[in-house]
């Protein structure tokens, strides 16, 4: 399969036998990096790192990636570009490609701004634009995400069932892109997945829509639900997780303020008992501890999350390995 110059910003935009492949690629890479086998497999490559927001996972297994296959990341701040003076996408598509063989790209705070903007990156770049999250998806946590899922259960994830469920935080309006891209990627996977949230939490349309198509077209089934202890009942993956309200991303302390009336949607023993024995805790990180999820249950036998993270290494390696 050869899916070099290819995008990725959304997983839809790959078809599953593209993400299978890719998937197979991060487990030997894995096994390669596990054994100190080298794996130069872009040598003297360059990949821009944009960032219009903060991170630790996305920035340094991107980082840190690249460098493993050989060739360099470079770290680019919106605010410290001219980006912050207004350049335009387009612009950034044109030169960038002409300095190097991928653009990164992490535009998430802004409901409507980030899968816009790398859309138009690429409509000009001739090198791949890969989405580090946007307003829309995260395509490369999920598929992280899905990794980790299946390293556990196996390939066939028929009939488990995946709690994506809300859950409070004080600390800042997350965005909507790890719900929104675990529903639409569980969901082509045959996976029972339920969403849970209150009512204020809406996802945006298009995601959901995808979610339903996806449901319907590979045997698994999508619902919406209002309350954490329903979605986790029986479950065998909880994600549990805060996000912002969509229209209140501008005005922050007004989210606070009604996302307190909610510190209830907390995932803790007592709600983990709902789930299967061996059900997993997954989480993208950074969590708010104490307020999303309880240290006994993020620090306990259910917990996959340094796994979780790891992969985060691994599949960005195989994306890059197989586009640029
Ligand atoms: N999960 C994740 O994307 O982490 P960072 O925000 O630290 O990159």
């Amino acid at each position: 399969m050869n899916l070099k110059g290819r995008d990725f910003i959304s997983t839809q935009d790959w078809s599953k036998r593209e993400l299978e492949f890719a998937l197979d690629k991060a487990g030997e890479l894995k096994e390669k990096f596990k054994n100190g086998i080298p794996h130069r497999e872009l040598p003297d490559k360059t990949a821009f790192l944009i960032f219009f927001d903060k991170s630790t996972r996305t920035r340094n297994s991107f980082e840190a990636g690249i460098t493993q296959l050989g060739g360099h990341g470079h770290f680019i701040e919106a605010h410290t570009s001219q980006i912050a003076h207004g350049e335009s996408p387009k612009d950034m598509g044109i030169i960038l490609s002409g300095y190097g063989h991928g653009i990164a790209i992490r535009h998430d705070l802004v409901p409507g701004e980030g899968n816009t903007y790398m859309r138009e990156v690429a409509k000009y770049a001739s090198v791949p634009v890969m989405n580090m999250q946007c307003d829309v998806d995260h395509p490369f946590q999920m598929m992280a995400d899905l990794m980790t899922i299946k390293e556990v259960y196996g390939n066939n994830l028929k009939g488990k069932k995946i709690a994506v469920s809300w859950a409070y935080a004080p600390s800042y309006a997350k965005p909507m892109s790890v719900p929104q891209g675990l529903i639409m990627l569980m969901t082509r996977f045959g996976m029972d997945v339920v969403l849970a949230h209150p009512p204020e939490y809406t996802l945006m349309d298009e995601p959901l829509n995808h979610a339903r198509k996806n449901a319907k077209e590979n045997g698994g089934s999508f619902e919406i639900v209002d309350s954490m202890e329903e979605a986790f009942k029986d479950a065998d993956v909880v994600y549990p997780k805060s996000w912002g309200i969509m229209s209140l991303f501008g005005t922050p302390e007004k989210a606070l303020e009604i996302s307190k009336k909610y510190k209830r949607w907390i995932c803790d023993e007592e709600k983990m008992k709902l789930t299967k024995p061996d059900s997993i805790y997954m989480h993208c990180l950074p969590a708010d501890r104490g307020f999303e999820v309880t240290d006994e249950v993020i620090d306990g036998k259910h917990s996959v999350i340094y796994q979780e993270a790891e992969n985060r290494l691994h599949t960005a390696k195989a994306i890059m390995a197989i586009t640029m």
